[in-house]
């Protein structure tokens, strides 16, 4: 506990008035009452960390501080409902709210920058003013009551990860680009979310939206998948290639229609399986090469990849409509000992009328057990290789086969 810090001894740096530093005993402070609160007023800076304690009553009003050094945390609070600084510009460390129950209001009105923002259960907050935030490298929001995220407005993040907002109807942010990981899922239905100018991004899971936007986007460095979306149409009008992962739809049970007018390259696998309202896959007019495997599962009647001349994976098909003349079609681009021109290169298999199609939503391509013995003569190393983009599909178990193989 803090209670020993509960009056805790600060420490003037700085002759000029107008800055002052005030440096916390043994690093945080603890506020438990507006009184404490009232105690940081007249510093400009807090160095160190603020908590906000568990008997605080219902209101704390942390003005006066321009920034906190260290971090803001209020953590199992059953009694705060609004908590506000006219002040706070800064928090050097990350600012946590977790399971405070009561919290309706958060109004932090000059607050741009934060190392990062991790805010969970928070049941009842409903209105949040921020800065807006402009600066944080990760940020996580999940199970709040907010309905929008007005206050978020980035141009560069790590990490960010919102989910189980179930009252969320709008998402949108200026940010342009995202280096590690973006997760968006579990929140109400009817959730929109757009990004205007993001033009890369590592890796992204996108779950349970209805409308999602990215027309500016040109690189996706890691994977992106999308899982049980409502949305009926999805259009990445600018994306050129993915660098290394997977790109995935899975189970968007209205998606009626896609557009990648500039994709070149995959870097790793295909999936797209049980969107069952997809009935044709001939939305990849520039697709040339597949770094790992193409997997497609669904009730389409046509399949059409006019532009491709490098798979290094396999290339699966199967739907429950009769896709015969797509096959025969396909069936050219085949390995050479399957009677194709070899530009597919892991095994091809493509049926029809194969009503349990969309049952099968696995990342591997079924059969890829096969690969190194129907590519054995071809050309050196090609049926190693074909184990190894086969398995790498999806990133884990490619790495697992590829270790016992060693
Ligand atoms: C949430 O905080 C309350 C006190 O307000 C506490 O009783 C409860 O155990 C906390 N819940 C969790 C999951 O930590
Ligand atoms: C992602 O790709 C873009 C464009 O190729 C590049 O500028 C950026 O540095 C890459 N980011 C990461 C994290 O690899
Ligand atoms: C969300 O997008 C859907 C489909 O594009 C649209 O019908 C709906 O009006 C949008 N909702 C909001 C809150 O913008
Ligand atoms: C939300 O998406 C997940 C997949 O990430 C899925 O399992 C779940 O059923 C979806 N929930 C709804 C309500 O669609
Ligand atoms: C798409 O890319 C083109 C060419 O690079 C660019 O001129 C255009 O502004 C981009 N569109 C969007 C919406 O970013
Ligand atoms: C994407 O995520 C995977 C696994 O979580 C990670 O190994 C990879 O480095 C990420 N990609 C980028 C570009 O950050
Ligand atoms: C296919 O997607 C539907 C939703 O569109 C879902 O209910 C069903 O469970 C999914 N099937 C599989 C095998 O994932
Ligand atoms: C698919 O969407 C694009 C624009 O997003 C549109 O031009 C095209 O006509 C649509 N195709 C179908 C079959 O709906
Ligand atoms: C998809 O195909 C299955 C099996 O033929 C069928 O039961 C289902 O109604 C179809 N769904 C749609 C949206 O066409």
């Amino acid at each position: 506990m803090f209670v020993k810090h509960l009056l805790p001894a600060f420490v003037a740096i700085g002759s000029v008035a107008a800055q002052s530093t005030c440096t916390v005993e043994e690093s945080t402070t603890t506020v438990n009452s507006q009184a404490d609160a009232t105690k940081l007023a007249s510093c400009d800076v807090v160095d160190g960390s603020v908590v906000i304690g568990t008997d605080t009553g219902a209101r704390i009003d942390i003005s006066g501080p321009k920034e906190i050094t260290g971090s803001l945390e209020v953590l199992d609070n059953g009694v705060l409902e609004t908590l506000t600084s006219s002040d706070l510009e800064k928090i050097g460390g990350a600012f946590t709210m977790r399971n405070v129950t009561l919290l309706t209001a958060l109004d932090f009105s000059k607050l741009t920058q934060v190392q990062s923002l991790n805010w969970q259960s928070l049941n009842r907050i409903a209105t949040l003013r921020l800065g807006p935030i402009s600066q944080a490298e990760e940020v996580t929001i999940s199970d709040t009551f907010l309905d929008k995220l007005d206050g978020i407005d980035l141009e560069s993040v790590r990490k960010l990860d919102i989910n189980n907002n179930m009252r969320l109807q709008k998402f949108t942010t200026q940010l342009k680009d995202l280096s590690d990981s973006l997760n968006i899922q579990a929140n109400g239905i009817g959730l929109n979310v757009s990004f205007p100018n993001l033009v890369w991004i590592a890796n992204m899971t996108i779950a349970n939206v209805t409308d999602f936007s990215v027309p500016s986007l040109e690189v996706v460095n890691g994977s992106a998948r999308f899982d049980s979306n409502y949305f009926e149409s999805f259009s990445a009008p600018n994306l050129t290639h993915t660098e290394s992962g997977d790109i995935s739809f899975v189970g968007n049970g209205e998606l009626k229609n896609m557009t990648f007018p500039k994709l070149t390259t995959i870097g790793g696998g295909l999936l797209i399986a049980n969107n069952t309202g997809l009935d044709k896959v001939d939305f990849f007019p520039e697709l040339q090469t597949v770094g790992g495997a193409v997997k497609l599962r669904g009730n389409f009647t046509e399949v059409d990849f006019p532009a491709l001349e490098d798979v290094k994976g396999a290339f699966d098909v199967s739907s429950t409509a009769d896709i015969q003349s797509s096959c025969d079609n396909l069936l050219k681009k085949a390995p050479q000992n399957q009677g194709g021109d070899g530009k597919i290169q892991g095994t091809f298999s493509c049926t029809g009328l194969n009503e349990n199609a969309n049952e099968d939503t696995d990342s591997e391509p079924t059969g890829d057990g096969d690969v190194t013995g129907s590519n054995g003569g071809d050309d050196k190393g090609s049926g190693a290789a074909g184990v190894t983009f086969n398995a790498a599909l999806f990133g884990l178990v490619g790495i697992a086969v590829l270790a016992s193989a060693l």
